[in-house]
């Protein structure tokens, strides 16, 4: 090869490179065309060798040449290498970036069902009076839900309550908290002073007022002389302390199988109905529990002296409760358990 066709294929070599450096798109595309192009085998080495052939007077010239183009390809691989690893990294902050403009997952806590409120709330009051808390089973057998409470079989008050029976069996879901006085009467002598909260089944469809499992809570108080007139002081006390200590409250008669005379207590109160499509306040009178005085017959059932020990019973439902205090107008909405509903309290 001449110097012209030396010279010739630098001049090609630089053009090359230059486009080469100039299509590479990453790091590693320029890795490359650096390989292609300065490596031993490369053009410019080729022309080096080449070199070696020339007369002493053409060798500078080329050999200039041939510095500059190495020095002008190098130069451009410098430079597109840092734009590319500018680019490079700048493609990687966007896709490694947090928009902390976002609005954040808001974690949803837990908190005591209003239900299980109301109960703790009724306990407290009624253990600051010196009452202790009993339990029992939610199947019974007839004796405890019934028969013991003066509630025999062909008795027309069976038919208040729309039983669950269980299948080939004569066990039943009890009725209401009732059969606890039994059982805890059967297990101790007197005195009692026990409250019994649990849950309580009945054949009831499904509607605002009516679940098929709801919560009632149960009281029992035995001694001597107990009187009529304790009963309204201990429940008045309860109503007070639950309700606020200005709230009226009256007795009026009513009918239980296991307690004479009997009572059902109501407590005046307002409420927001809707009348004509407006809400307006209204004032009534609404019932919040049943009681009376422990029937002769229950203490016999148990094998307490009836001579020798009275006592008064009560019963109320907690889901009522917890309805009336906060204004609740659906009991469907304690137990869909619904978090929106269920965080307000
Ligand atoms: N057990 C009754 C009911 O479920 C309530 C009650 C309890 C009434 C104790 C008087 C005494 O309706």
């Amino acid at each position: 090869m001449d110097v012209a066709q030396l010279l010739r294929q630098l001049d090609q070599t630089e053009a090359d490179a230059a486009q080469a450096v100039a299509d590479a798109k990453s790091v590693n595309d320029l890795e490359k065309v650096r390989s292609e192009y300065l490596s031993k085998r490369g053009p410019m080495q080729q022309v080096m060798k080449a070199m070696g052939k020339l007369g002493a007077d053409d060798r500078p010239r080329v050999g200039q040449r041939a510095n500059a183009v190495r020095d002008a390809v190098t130069a451009a691989l410098q430079q597109r290498m840092a734009a590319l690893k500018q680019s490079e990294r700048g493609a990687l902050l966007e896709k490694e970036a947090v928009d902390i403009t976002l609005p954040g997952a808001e974690r949803q806590t837990g908190s005591m069902h209003p239900v299980t409120q109301t109960i703790e709330e009724v306990t407290r009051i009624f253990t600051a009076m010196g009452f202790s808390v009993a339990t029992g089973p939610d199947i019974e057998d007839d004796f405890h839900n019934f028969e013991a409470l003066n509630i025999p079989a062909d008795h027309p008050a069976r038919d208040m309550h729309d039983t669950l029976y269980l299948k080939d069996s004569d066990r039943l879901l009890r009725t209401h908290t009732s059969p606890v006085q039994i059982r805890v009467m059967q297990s101790q002598p007197p005195p009692v002073a026990i409250i019994c909260p649990g849950k309580v089944y009945r054949h009831d469809a499904v509607d605002q007022t009516h679940s098929p499992m709801f919560h009632q809570i149960e009281g029992l108080l035995v001694d001597r002389n107990v009187t009529f007139g304790h009963l309204k002081g201990v429940l008045e006390e309860f109503i007070h302390a639950f309700f606020g200590p200005d709230v009226p409250v009256r007795f009026r008669p009513s009918f239980f199988p296991f307690t004479e005379p009997s009572a059902e207590v109501d407590m005046r109160l307002k409420t927001r109905r809707v009348i004509d499509g407006k809400v307006v306040e209204v004032e009534d009178w609404m019932e919040i529990l049943g009681c009376g005085m422990v029937d002769p017959k229950v203490f016999e059932a148990v094998g307490y002296d009836s001579e020798k020990w009275t006592g008064f019973a009560f019963g109320m439902g907690a889901d009522r409760l917890t309805m009336i205090r906060h204004g609740i107008n659906d009991i469907r909405h304690l137990f869909e358990n619904d978090v929106r509903f269920l965080e307000q309290f």
